[in-house]
């Protein structure tokens, strides 16, 4: 792969079908904030100008892409599209049983009613709310076990997605009966999105085989995570991608994978493994929830631009775009003295709003006051993971995702602009308090009024 040389990382594609965006003036954006209860989650796309919200399921598609759904066999058994997937699967990650299934967390579900049992611990560097999720509806422990230097959002580190390792040794050493799976998220969501390095994985590996755990990698950013390996760990500049990422896979016993992030599908997601006793039970499992072990609760169609979309996440020029616009993105609020978790991390942008907006205490909802101040601003929508999300939570961001291969640099540019604005009068923005609660989840049905 030739490197790019000139200083303007140019979006790899060009664009042939558009989609309108919402404009909408601050009267609108005012009267849509206040029907909804303050709760972004309640409002409608067509009042959204920039949707930042998630990365997941939010991609745009390829040519090829679009052309492949038109090859989907929508036999019920044994489709020629799973043939194809199963066999870019096979070459991708190496494991030999592949179970399409419609999204991630429905290869996590499988994963915890079949091979956890009530009190069994699993470890991660930092579980996903639904892999934690359904972890504890089994009856068992989702502990995470994170570097230090996760929690610090200005601590600069490359991998700030690895797994303490010393407390992984400790946890084996004191709980090995309890253990009854190893993961590591690729790249740590929960924590910046940021990716664990291939001495990570290896390490993690490596004591996972001498204890006798199955270890296996929720892998929804595996080509964002082999991206940054490539680009920051020493002796993999020259590795292709592909390369990269299947030593990521061979370290491991098994993968969930949600196909709606690095898949660059709208739906769909995988659970692969080599352990052929728990593959039987997975598939036993999925019969009873997603259909068929060929089609996994999806389309064959699905599963054609899922096979594309695998191979198209590692390409060379769109993943260097990808993390450099990401990157942009960062470089430019801070240059705003906007604080943002560093380094930035593979698909979104994380703001602290904790210490944007330190007028506000905690249970007044930082995060929460700065995403409904930007929406408010420029109809830009992203998601609180705070105090709001998580009512233990010890940081208060803002996180802006970015969707693949959808917004253009000026899209970006017009984000920035409105955090300009907003920061600006940073010391003006309310805190919020709430005014209905639901029982759980409460973030994304809550209503909430601003506290003048
Ligand atoms: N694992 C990780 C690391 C995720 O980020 C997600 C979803 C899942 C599993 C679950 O996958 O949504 O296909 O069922 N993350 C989305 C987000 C929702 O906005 O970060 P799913």
């Amino acid at each position: 792969m030739q490197e790019w040389e000139f200083r303007t990382i140019i979006e790899p594609f060009r664009i042939k079908m558009v989609e309108d965006i919402p404009l909408l003036t601050r009267e609108q954006r005012e009267a849509a904030l206040e029907r909804t209860g303050y709760n972004l989650f309640r409002l409608l796309a067509s009042e959204v100008t920039i949707d930042l919200l998630t990365d997941s399921g939010t991609g745009a598609m390829s040519a090829n892409q679009w052309a492949a759904l038109t090859l989907g066999d929508e036999s019920y058994a044994g489709s020629r599209s799973f043939q194809r997937l199963e066999a870019v699967v096979h070459r991708l990650t190496g494991f030999r049983h592949v179970l399409p299934v419609h999204q991630g967390r429905a290869a996590e579900r499988i994963l915890a009613r079949t091979v956890l049992k009530p009190g069994a611990l699993i470890l991660n560097n930092t579980h996903f709310d639904t892999t934690r999720a359904n972890i504890e509806v089994a009856g068992a422990e989702a502990r995470d076990l994170p570097i230090p230097e996760a929690r610090v959002p200005e601590a600069e580190h490359p991998f700030k997605g690895d797994m303490d390792l010393d407390a992984l040794d400790r946890v084996i050493a004191e709980e090995r009966d309890r253990i009854a799976l190893i993961m590591l998220t690729l790249t740590n969501n929960a924590a910046g999105g940021q990716p664990v390095s291939m001495a990570n994985i290896e390490a993690v590996s490596e004591r996972a085989r001498a204890a006798g755990i199955p270890f296996f990698l929720d892998a929804a950013r595996f080509a964002e995570n082999a991206w940054f390996i490539h680009t920051r760990e020493p002796g993999y500049d020259h590795w292709d991608l592909t390369d990269i990422a299947r030593r990521m896979f061979s370290l491991a016993d098994g993968c969930t994978m949600s196909a709606k992030k690095d898949g660059i599908v709208n739906i769909g997601g995988l659970l692969c493994t080599n352990l052929d006793e728990w593959a039987t039970l997975f598939r036993n499992e999925l019969i009873l929830g997603e259909g068929f072990p060929t089609y996994g609760g999806l389309a064959g169609r699905d599963l054609e631009a899922m096979a594309v979309g695998l191979e198209e996440s590692l390409d060379h020029g769109y993943l260097q775009y990808r993390s450099r616009s990401i990157a942009y993105f960062a470089e430019h609020l801070e240059e705003l003295g906007v604080p943002v978790v560093r380094p930035p991390g593979g698909h979104a942008v994380f703001i602290d709003a904790g210490r944007l907006l330190p007028h506000i205490p905690k249970d007044r909802f930082p995060g929460h006051a700065l995403a409904a101040a930007m929406y408010l601003e420029g109809g830009v929508r992203g998601v609180e993971i705070g105090s709001l999300m998580f009512p233990e939570a010890k940081l208060e961001l803002l996180r802006l995702a970015v969707p693949r291969r959808v917004y253009t640099q000026a899209h970006i540019d017009y984000v920035i602009e409105v955090a300009e604005r907003v920061a600006a009068r940073a010391e003006r923005i309310p805190g919020y308090r709430l005014v209905e609660e639901p029982p759980f989840l409460r973030h994304f049905t809550a209503t909430l009024a601003p506290v003048r």
